[in-house]
């Protein structure tokens, strides 16, 4: 063969091929839960981690149609279903654990007339599920909530329903202003 249908050949097996996709289908897909916010699926990071086959998926596992795709629940999940056909801790990191890299809860950082406050997800949910404090505390979603003064958090409001003195440290010692805040 010469130089040319070699190029030729490579451009046809994988550069057309990728465009294409690229072009028509949408990386990011967005599952939304009542619970828990959303959760953003990329089909370019799949294609590329297992190769472009679209029957891995379409329409065994998910229906291409979204709407005929039923509410699936981790439990569903841990027993193999939807993202758990594959996210199963031996094909790809398992859905017992990791929940912050699918469901995007990392760090959130308020700004306050008293320096930034700081909420971290690890350190609450290696003690608490996530329906302790949503959605009835804090919807999750960014900008979802209203802000709360630290007056109505000494009532019980918003970080205020555990960090009364007694399920955790009172946000009203000013010994630990200093635990949430950057002062
Ligand atoms: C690893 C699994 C997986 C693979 C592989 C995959 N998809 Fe998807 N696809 C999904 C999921 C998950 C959804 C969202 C389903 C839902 O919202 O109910 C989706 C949704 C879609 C949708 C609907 C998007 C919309 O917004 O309406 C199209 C179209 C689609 N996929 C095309 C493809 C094509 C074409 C390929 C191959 C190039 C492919 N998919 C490969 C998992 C996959
Ligand atoms: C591989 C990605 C992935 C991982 C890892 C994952 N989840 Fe999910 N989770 C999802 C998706 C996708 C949905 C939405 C499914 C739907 O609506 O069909 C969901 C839905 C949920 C829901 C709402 C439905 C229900 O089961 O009550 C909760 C709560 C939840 N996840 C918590 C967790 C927790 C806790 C962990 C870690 C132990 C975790 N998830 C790990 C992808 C994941
Ligand atoms: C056909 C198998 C398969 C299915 C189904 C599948 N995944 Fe994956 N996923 C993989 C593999 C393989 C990797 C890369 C290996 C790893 O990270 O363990 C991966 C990586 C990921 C990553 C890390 C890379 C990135 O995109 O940030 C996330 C997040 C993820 N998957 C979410 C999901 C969610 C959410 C679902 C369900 C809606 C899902 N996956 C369904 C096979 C799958
Ligand atoms: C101790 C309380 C608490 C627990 C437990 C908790 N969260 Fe959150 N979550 C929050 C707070 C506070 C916010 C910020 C809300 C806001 O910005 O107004 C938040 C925000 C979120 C957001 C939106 C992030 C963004 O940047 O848009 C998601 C998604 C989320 N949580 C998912 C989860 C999941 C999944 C779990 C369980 C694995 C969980 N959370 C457990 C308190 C909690
Ligand atoms: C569901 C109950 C609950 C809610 C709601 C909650 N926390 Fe906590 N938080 C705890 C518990 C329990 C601890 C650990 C016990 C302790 O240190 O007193 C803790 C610990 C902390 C810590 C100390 C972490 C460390 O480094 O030791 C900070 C900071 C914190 N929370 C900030 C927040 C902020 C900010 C909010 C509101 C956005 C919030 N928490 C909402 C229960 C909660
Ligand atoms: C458990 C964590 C936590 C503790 C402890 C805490 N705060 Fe806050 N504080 C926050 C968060 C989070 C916000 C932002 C809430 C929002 O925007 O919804 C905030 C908001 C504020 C605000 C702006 C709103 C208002 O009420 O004027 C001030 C000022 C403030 N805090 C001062 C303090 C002082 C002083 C202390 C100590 C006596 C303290 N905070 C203890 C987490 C905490």
């Amino acid at each position: 063969m010469s130089q040319r249908w070699i190029v030729l050949a490579v451009v046809l097996l994988v550069g057309v091929p990728s465009t294409l996709y690229a072009r028509w289908i949408k990386d990011k897909v967005s599952l939304e839960t009542k619970e828990v916010g959303s959760v953003e699926f990329s089909h370019f990071n799949h294609l590329e981690a297992i190769g472009k086959n679209c029957p891995a998926c379409h329409n065994a596992i998910y229906h291409i149609v979204t709407k005929n795709n039923p509410d699936f629940t981790m439990k569903e999940m841990e027993q193999g279903k939807a993202c758990g056909a594959c996210h199963n801790g031996s094909r790809a990191f398992s859905v017992k654990e990791n929940c912050d890299t699918c469901h995007g809860n990392g760090d959130v950082a308020y700004e306050t007339d008293a320096g930034k406050a700081t909420f971290s997800h690890k350190i609450h949910t290696a003690a608490f599920s996530c329906d302790a404090c949503h959605p009835a505390t804090f919807k999750a979603k960014k900008g979802g909530n209203k802000k709360a003064s630290m007056e109505q958090m000494e009532k019980g409001a918003s970080c205020g329903a555990c960090h009364d003195g007694s399920t955790a440290f009172s946000v009203k010692d000013d010994n630990f202003c200093g635990k949430c805040h950057e002062m």
